[in-house]
């Protein structure tokens, strides 16, 4: 998959891919991450990219030109097809599920914005999507780009290690992880629970079921109402509330 980020910020962009498993999915040719820099595409001495907001009113709103220039020069730099993207905090909420709908695409293009954003009839005319990674507002795309770019390049085929470490993600079938644990099995702060020891592989996945089910009863009941839980997953959600009676969250803290 190939990513083309229009950014104020290239450095900050390539830095990030450029680390862990997407440094080495970049590496092994499965994700290819290409910043621009508007401001080199701007006029003048100063190359201004912003202006103040019409109407009046405190900050700066980015210039269609700039941005119009790169997004061309972009999409002239491979024949592929690209929707692109604009992070913003109007935009639809990210989920796991749009990611991996996004993760398919052979490429995209992502428009990050600065200051109070961009000047809307950009966005009328050049964007074709608009998404927020949540409820609060940072001081530019940027690292909502560098999220984007991280939840999509991890599920390139090959990008993980183990195949199966995607598939048992949190919300990859609309559930939370189940928790996991590591030697030493004994330790100041409790012990590893008995049963992922056992060895008994039907037990240790029901196990894992039932907590993936109870955590996401306790700290995201949103997401739950959304399944229609099978039989057998009631029956591990009812035992799972049966052993938490009393307490109002799992977590200890
Ligand atoms: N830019 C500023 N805030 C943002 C958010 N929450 N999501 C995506 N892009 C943003």
């Amino acid at each position: 998959m190939r990513i083309d980020v229009v950014t104020l910020f290239p450095e900050f962009v390539r830095q990030c891919a450029g680390l862990g498993v997407i440094g080495r999915a970049a590496e092994r040719g499965l994700l290819e991450v290409e910043a621009w820099n508007p401001r080199e595409r701007a006029e003048g001495g100063y190359r201004r990219i912003d202006d103040s907001v019409c109407g009046g009113g405190p900050g700066m709103v980015m210039l269609i030109e700039p941005l119009r220039r790169t997004l061309a020069e972009v999409r002239k730099a491979a024949a592929t097809p690209a929707p692109v993207i604009y992070l913003s905090p109007q935009g639809r909420r990210l989920t796991q599920e749009k990611v991996q709908e996004l993760a398919k695409l052979p490429r995209m293009i992502l428009l990050c914005g600065r200051y109070e954003g961009i000047d809307e009839r950009l966005i009328e005319r050049e964007v074709d999507e608009e998404l927020s990674i949540g409820d609060y507002v940072l001081s530019g795309g940027e690292l909502a780009a560098a999220v984007l770019i991280d939840a999509v390049g991890r599920l390139q085929e090959g990008a993980l290690g183990d195949a199966q470490s995607a598939a048992q993600d949190s919300f990859s079938d609309g559930l939370l992880d189940c928790p996991h644990y590591t030697r030493p099995v004994s330790h100041d702060y409790g012990d590893v629970p008995a049963v992922l020891l056992s060895g008994d592989h039907a037990a240790i996945g029901r196990w894992r079921r039932k907590q993936a089910l109870g955590r996401t009863w306790s700290r995201r009941p949103d997401l739950l109402e959304k399944l229609a839980l099978g039989q057998d997953d009631q029956r591990l959600l009812d035992e799972f509330k049966l052993e938490h009676k009393g307490h109002t969250h799992e977590q200890n803290h």
